[in-house]
């Protein structure tokens, strides 16, 4: 402050206007008159910060404080006031509906006449007569009325203040909507400041005053940890914080304009009020069924029974496209619901047609060959001659959906048996002509890379005892050994012992037994649904390709005392092993894609990141440094999770319908979260080393060295995960100097302590718990959850209709077990292997509604913004972590250009090679689409 007033002062004395009669009187001129001071405003652009606001800083003046009010000794000119201009960037909604407009246009005559919007300067500094901050007066915004026919997305506004010269630094805006309307400011300058201009990023809802008596808060640009908040906006970061908690308002409903953060378990998946097959229980809370929690709405509770496993009656529900709160911040933009409009548009349309299709004819609801299953994207649902006249006949206007639906109702032809176009930045060498080959997904080889380089890399363990045991207990589940013997595997090793192999690090395995072992009985006993705990062994080729060497399928106990049901399939030797194989095979990706979507995917990323954005918002002033670094991870992240609540994860939704465990789904997620999440193990290195596809070595460029070269997921990784790491160290140095200062820091550790002890309640007392004591600590769990929000669920997001949208490659549910010789379905499977095997698989109904759901799910929309990107510029006044952030993206982007040089090496086999997806997951930047590349920075769909 000092030096800004030296500067007031200097600024006072070089401006010939500032001694113009007139203009000492307390409150300023008008800016009409300054305008006219044409020399005053060019002495004091020397003055002003390096970031003008263009021709608006031409207005400001100084003027000096009269005589009796400066200091002894020289005489000392004292500034008395300060003219300032605040410019306000509001965005306006992309398409406006009739009654929207309507209201647009009323708010605009209604600002002539005086409801306008105010806002009002907040100093960093307090006033010691009024004790509170020193406040301009409410000023008016500018220009409504004048540009209410303007089309651009944005429009700006202005308002002009006149404030003491001591008033200091603004540090704070206030803005009063009196319009009938909400509208979204983008950010706000003041400028006329000798400190400069002072930036505010907002990007938020403004409500008016008729739903919201108080005023918006919007803070400086400036990071300050709460210790160094200076006084005059000390009580409001305390004040804008505690209403975000909700602390003093009702705890009701939350209405959807409402911006309060709380927590609450998940009880909203079921309606029992429908019916009891479709209550579901509650997750989280229950020492049964543990969960993270989610954003609490306080809707009412169910009329009828209380949910199976709880004390309490479930929240009654709000079906799509009704909304469900989230806080107004936290929803969708234009461009992400127009994105989202379109995949409901197409899911309307791709669902509707199989069920009229069924609801004619019910035998061709399985798909009859595999051409059918290629008809859907050559032909989209077009209907077979006869069928179509019968179904013109019955509904006539199914013609005219046809017609103008043409495009929609066809579907992608996903990456997996379609050529990749080469990446976009190199030209592509010849390597990387990749050519299709729709068989691919056939080949073990290629059943054995997707576990490397598929949208489910992040399961594949290394062996390290042989046989396998399961951790089950075995009183219930029977011994704990696998079936599989040596003599299953000895003739698949290229000549060593099973010994050797353990030794040499050759033998890998994904083990979904325990997984699914404990929902067997329930899931077989669901209509259509057939799983089998599976557990599959590959070996590392000399080639460092993996390739199967042995399956088993187990089945529980039988409920008569029978020994359990364990079969061993191994690489088939004639026609019929052949189709046995493929269809254990075809097994053993239904669990990995229950695996993925309900744990890996849904659990580990989305769900389990809502506590952190929750309590980020609860206890971060937007003012933190380390707010301002989550920012951007957070980004739709609660309000896709809301939607996964209305239509995904609920009791009957696409996801029960689609995977095998069917309204087991939730109970496996949660059974995952007991049993095996843990944060300390999320982070990349942790996880590699934990499923023993890596091991410390301080010589190696990420401190590991992966036991399998040429593992994309994890080489990608570790770029990124080193990239993330390098930017969260600078960041926190910069703010952290100490241990001290880590725990010293209030709101941080507020944050976490709430994240861990009511965000994810039901592990709190885990002792794994990461320690944040240190600057080491926070840079660690920063790294943690940018990693989770970014990279990891791009590889787990992205790449779902690419390779999951050809159902034979990756079912994700199967309706029969495999046939064993004796078994009455034998002889259909050696009659008609390709429809046998097809029937396993989901029906026409449930594929094309899975399809349709991953399509969308795997679309980046437009607005989308990619690792090391951040569209707010002004996020931060610090100009050192600016510096940071560039260095940051610099490194993102080289990252970028190494996976596109790995994608064109012919020596890594699993990401480069005759017909072979490159891998791209982890390509940071992708355009909008299904694109199977591109790292948003948070979890958005
Ligand atoms: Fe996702």
């Amino acid at each position: 402050m000092a030096s800004a007033m030296k500067l007031l002062g200097r600024s006072s004395l070089a401006s010939p206007a500032a001694a113009a009669p007139g203009r000492e009187r307390r409150g300023g001129p008008c800016f009409a008159a300054v305008g006219r001071e044409g020399s005053a405003h060019r002495r004091r652009s020397s003055l002003r910060s390096t970031a003008p606001v263009g021709a608006l800083a031409e207005r400001v003046v100084v003027t000096p404080a009269p005589p009796e009010r400066a200091g002894a000794g020289p005489p000392e000119p004292h500034p008395q006031s300060v003219a300032a201009r605040a410019v306000v960037t509001v965005r306006r909604r992309r398409k406006e509906d009739a009654k929207r407009r309507v209201a647009e246009q009323l708010d605009a005559y209604a600002d002539r006449v005086g409801r306008s919007v105010l806002l009002e300067l907040i100093s960093t500094e307090t006033d010691p007569r009024k004790g509170g901050p020193k406040k301009s007066r409410r000023s008016a915004l500018v220009g409504w009325f004048e540009k209410k026919d303007v089309k651009t997305e944005r429009v700006v506004y202005t308002a002009d203040f006149t404030v003491d010269g001591s008033f200091g630094e603004p540090g704070a805006v206030t803005v009063l909507n009196r319009h009938q309307r909400e509208f979204f400011i983008e950010s706000i300058v003041v400028e006329g400041f000798p400190s400069g201009p002072a930036h505010f990023t907002c990007n938020s809802w403004v409500q008016p005053t008729r739903v919201d008596r108080n005023p918006r808060v919007f803070f400086t640009n400036k990071p300050y940890l709460p210790a160094e908040t200076p006084p005059g906006l000390q009580e409001l970061r305390r004040q804008q914080l505690s209403d975000l908690r909700g602390e003093g308002a009702d705890t009701g409903e939350r209405r959807i304009t409402d911006r309060v953060w709380e927590y609450d378990v998940y009880n909203d998946l079921g309606n029992p009020d429908k019916g009891a097959e479709f209550a579901r229980p509650v997750l989280g809370g229950e020492q049964q069924l543990p969960y993270p929690r989610r954003m609490r709405t306080g809707r009412p509770k169910t009329i009828t029974g209380k949910p199976p496993l709880s004390h309490d009656r479930a929240e009654s529900r709000v079906e799509y496209p009704e909304p469900i709160y989230v806080s107004r911040d936290e929803e969708f933009e234009d461009g992400k619901n127009e994105m989202l409009s379109e995949g409901a548009l197409k899911a309307l349309l791709h669902n509707f047609m199989p069920l009229l299709v069924s609801s004619v004819s019910p035998d061709i609801r399985d798909f009859a060959g595999f051409h059918d299953v290629d008809n859907l994207f050559k032909e989209g649902l077009r209907l077979k001659q006869a069928l179509q006249d019968q179904l013109f006949q019955k509904i006539p206007f199914v013609r005219k959906i046809q017609e103008n639906s043409e495009g929609l109702l066809r579907y992608d032809t996903p990456d997996i048996i379609k050529s990749k176009p080469a990446p976009m930045r190199l030209p592509p060498p010849p390597s990387m002509i990749h050519g299709e080959d729709k068989f691919a997904w056939l080949r073990d080889d290629e059943f054995a890379r997707q576990a490397l380089a598929g949208i489910n890399p992040v399961n594949i363990e290394r062996l390290q005892a042989f046989p396998p045991m399961s951790k089950l207990d075995p009183a219930v589940y029977g011994p704990p050994e696998s079936a599989i013997t040596e003599e299953h595997i000895i003739g698949q090793l290229d000549g060593m012992s099973v010994q050797q192999a353990l030794q040499d690090d050759r033998l890998y395995m994904l083990d979904y037994h325990d997984i699914f072992m404990p929902f067997l009985d329930r899931i077989n006993a669901l209509d259509g649904r057939k799983a089998y705990g599976t557990r599959t062994l590959f070996f590392l080729t000399a080639a460092g390709t993996l390739k199967p060497i042995a399956i088993e399928l187990c089945l529980p106990p039988m409920t008569d005392g029978c020994a359990r049901a364990k079969r061993v399939f191994t690489p088939p030797a004639d026609a019929t092993s052949n189709w046995l194989w493929q269809l254990a095979k075809a097994h053993v990706c239904s669990n990995d894609a229950g695996v993925h979507q309900l744990i890996n995917h849904w659990l580990r990323t989305h769900a389990a990141m809502e506590p952190f954005i929750i309590a980020a918002h609860r206890h971060l002033s937007t003012m933190h440094p380390i707010f301002k670094l989550l920012k951007p991870h957070m980004r739709y992240t609660l309000k896709i999770n809301a939607l996964a609540r209305q239509i995904l994860i609920n009791g009957d939704g696409v996801i029960e319908s689609g995977f095998t465990p069917g309204r087991y789904c939730m109970e496996m997620s949660s059974f995952a979260y007991r049993e095996l999440w843990r944060l300390d193990q999320e982070g990349l290195p942790a996880d590699l080393i934990r499923r023993g596809m890596a091991v410390e070595d301080p010589t190696q460029p990420h401190g590991l060295r992966l036991l399998i070269e040429d593992y994309p997921y994890a080489t990608d990784g570790l770029l990124l995960w080193s990239a993330i790491r390098r930017w969260c160290d600078a960041y926190v140095a910069m703010y952290y100097p100490s241990d001290e200062s880590v725990q010293g820091d209030t709101e941080l550790q507020s944050w976490y302590r709430e994240a861990v002890h009511t965000g994810h309640a039901d592990k709190r007392d885990a002792p794994w718990w990461p320690r944040l004591s240190t600057p080491a600590d926070l840079a660690s769990l920063l790294t943690t959850l940018l990693w989770l929000t970014s990279a990891q669920h791009a590889a787990l997001n992205f790449g779902q209709y690419p390779l999951g949208g050809y159902i034979p490659n990756r079912p994700p549910l199967m309706r029969r077990l495999v046939p064993a010789e004796g078994d009455p379905e034998y002889a259909h499977l050696v009659a008609d292997p390709h429809r046998f095997f097809l029937s396993a698989l989901p029906s026409l109904t449930q594929t094309t509604t899975f399809m349709t759901v991953i399509d969308t799910l795997s679309t980046h929309s437009a607005d989308e913004q990619y690792l090391g990107e951040r569209p707010d510029e002004a996020w931060t006044a610090d100009p050192a972590a600016l510096a940071a952030a560039r260095e940051f993206a610099d490194e993102v982007r080289r990252a970028e250009e190494e996976i596109e040089r790995r994608n064109a090496d012919t020596g890594r086999r699993n990401r480069c090679g005759a017909g072979v997806l490159p891998y791209e997951l982890m390509a940071p930047t992708s355009g909008p689409g299904i694109t199977c590349r591109g790292v948003p920075n948070s979890v958005t769909i």
